[in-house]
């Protein structure tokens, strides 16, 4: 994460007030770009779930979402976060997962946990044939993984799609833009942290 940058946001749920919190940064402009943004149907993805407030945008703001599936192993593992980094743990435990399903539980029939990494997750027979049209990519931050998860995603997009990248500067955002494009994905918008990019034209 760029920032450290705590929001909070209110969920009413059986007369109690619960705090969904995020880490990062531009929240507004994941609202921005999310709001009404007609999902086709399909389903829409979260990589990096951590305390839910992304996933939790993205389910408040879109539209016609067939389901949306966060995907996050925590556990707090050991690993390298980003390009020049080496590996540490943070601070993501199962403790923050299960008060994550617990805040989520409102979503019931829309949202679901993939309590695993990106890698399981790509190579999940049940994710195949799937198709998604709105993916934010906040998980690992190394440019490989990044990338293995863009061209991943690509392959099983909609008619109108668009992927949101959280801390593109970390990572060589030009390379995983310039692999994008072939699959019809160019640059919406931008501020300094997120960028999103939208499948503008059918690649046939
Ligand atoms: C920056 S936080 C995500 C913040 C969240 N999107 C938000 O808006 O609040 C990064 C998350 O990525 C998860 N993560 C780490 N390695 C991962 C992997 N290989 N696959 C999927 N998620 C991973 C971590 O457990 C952590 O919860």
């Amino acid at each position: 994460m760029a920032q450290e940058m705590c929001l909070f946001l209110r969920v009413f749920k059986n007369n109690l007030v619960i705090m969904i919190k995020g880490d990062s940064t531009e929240y507004n402009l994941l609202e921005q770009w999310t709001k009404d943004f007609d999902c086709q149907g399909f389903m829409t993805a979260e990589i990096g779930v951590r305390e839910g407030l992304g996933s939790k945008i993205m389910l408040d703001n879109l539209k016609n979402i067939y389901l949306h599936v966060g995907i996050d192993p925590y556990g707090n593992l050991k690993y390298q976060h980003y390009d020049d980094t080496g590996s540490y743990t943070c601070d993501y435990t199962d403790t923050m997962r299960d008060k994550l399903l617990e805040d989520m539980a409102v979503y019931k029939g829309k949202f679901r946990l993939y309590n695993d990494t990106d890698t399981n997750f790509m190579n999940d027979h049940d994710f195949v044939e799937s198709k998604f049209t709105f993916v934010h990519f906040d998980g690992p931050h190394m440019t490989k993984d990044v990338l293995t998860e863009s061209i991943w995603f690509a392959n099983r997009t909609g008619p109108k799609t668009r992927f949101v990248f959280d801390d593109f500067p970390k990572y060589n955002m030009q390379l995983i833009r310039d692999c994008l494009k072939p699959f019809g994905f160019d640059i919406m918008d931008q501020g300094k942290n997120k960028i999103c990019l939208e499948k503008q034209r059918l690649v046939m």
